[in-house]
């Protein structure tokens, strides 16, 4: 089953095809137009001025990923529906129902949190080419989302914890504007953090033994710039690994807390944050440790970041599953939610 997947929910435009056969997935092409740059003045992604950019790239990129204008060969389509910012979706989804009618082909409307976790399904993000096993338990860090999901199978989720206030993107977003970085921190504070002391400053780890699966990061955000204020020398390598190893330090454990309630088979790490070496790197280690017959799964860089080969593959499952929506009245829904609390 060969899907043509469509993703425009929040910066990145993206277009892609994907084949899927049994439970393995194949990407043939996967096409993102970033409107980092074009953000970066206002220091943060401003909806309309997304909207706009979708409408000007969209096109072209089904062109650039070789998109056949008759849709020969294209057995579904699935976009983005949400949750995401609603101009932006729109884009998206408007294409997605206007090729899924002058087509004649079903139409998935998939969750974008879906297509995260789906991301760690592709050949390579699992050790030695292993497909990930059910039950899987997923921890999903991106800009806008922190959450533990258990996936008991496709298309079955429960919410196990999310964060209470900021994202983990967002703080690693916040603090380097804090301190002077450009959007999007993530990137530039791991770098810097190579060459700082990670037990310089003891910064919170919050919420690490609240006995539920819940997050909190906007406390960490606010205990960086108090330190700033009062240690205003502070060298910056020294912040910024202190930072990121409390970070890490919640995510492992909370992952690890609920691995121990929900004994999974493999372990999943998605979204933009999974780009994080020591995050990747520390649940790899930890999940070999305490689980040595779980797999870890984590996706190749390419497919951390929002990209339509991630929507395709969970468009594939829907599909497997005959699941699918009505070119006629899908509508873009930018609160979706994924699951909901067991
Ligand atoms: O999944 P994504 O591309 O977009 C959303 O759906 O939010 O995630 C983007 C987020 C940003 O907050 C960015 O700072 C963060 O991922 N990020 C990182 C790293 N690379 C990207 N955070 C920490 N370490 C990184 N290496
Ligand atoms: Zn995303």
């Amino acid at each position: 089953m060969r899907v043509l997947g469509i993703e425009s929910s929040c910066d990145e435009t993206a277009i892609a095809l994907v084949e899927g056969t049994g439970d393995r997935l194949r990407v043939e092409r996967s096409v993102i137009s970033s409107q980092i740059d074009l953000h970066k003045a206002f220091g943060g992604v401003v909806p309309e001025v997304a909207a706009r950019r979708h409408v000007d790239v969209i096109f072209p990129l089904l062109e650039e990923a070789g998109v056949p204008r008759d849709g020969a060969g294209i057995d579904v389509i699935a976009v983005t529906a949400g949750p995401g910012l609603v101009a932006a979706l729109r884009v998206g989804v408007e294409l997605g129902k206007t090729l899924a009618w002058m087509w004649n082909k079903p139409l998935v409307g998939a969750n974008h949190l879906e297509g995260h976790l789906y991301s760690t399904w592709f050949d390579g993000a699992g050790e030695e080419g292993e497909a990930s096993r059910f039950p899987a338990l997923a921890l999903l860090v991106s800009g806008g989302h922190t959450e533990l999901v258990l996936m008991r199978g496709h298309g079955d989720y429960a919410l196990l914890g999310m964060t209470r206030d900021d994202a983990a993107g967002e703080a690693f977003d916040k603090v380097a504007k804090r301190v002077g970085l450009p959007y999007p921190g993530g990137p530039q504070i791991s770098r810097l953090a190579l060459e700082g002391r990670a037990d310089a400053i003891a910064f919170p780890r919050p919420m690490i033994d609240s006995g539920d699966f819940d997050f909190s990061f906007s406390g960490l955000k606010t205990a960086v710039a108090v330190h700033l204020a009062a240690h205003p020398d502070t060298p910056l390598p020294d912040l910024c690994a202190s930072f990121q190893q409390a970070v890490v330090d919640v995510l492992v454990a909370k992952t690890m807390a609920a691995a121990r309630q929900v004994r999974p088979a493999s372990v999943l790490l998605s979204g933009g944050v999974a780009a994080n070496a020591l995050l990747r790197e520390t649940l790899r280690a930890e999940v070999a440790r305490a689980f040595p017959e779980a797999t870890f799964h984590a996706p190749s860089p390419e497919h951390t970041t929002d990209n339509a080969a991630m929507i395709a593959a969970a468009g594939y499952f829907r599909a497997q599953a005959g699941r699918f929506d009505d070119p006629m009245s899908l509508v873009a829904d930018p609160n979706m939610r994924l699951a909901a609390r067991p």
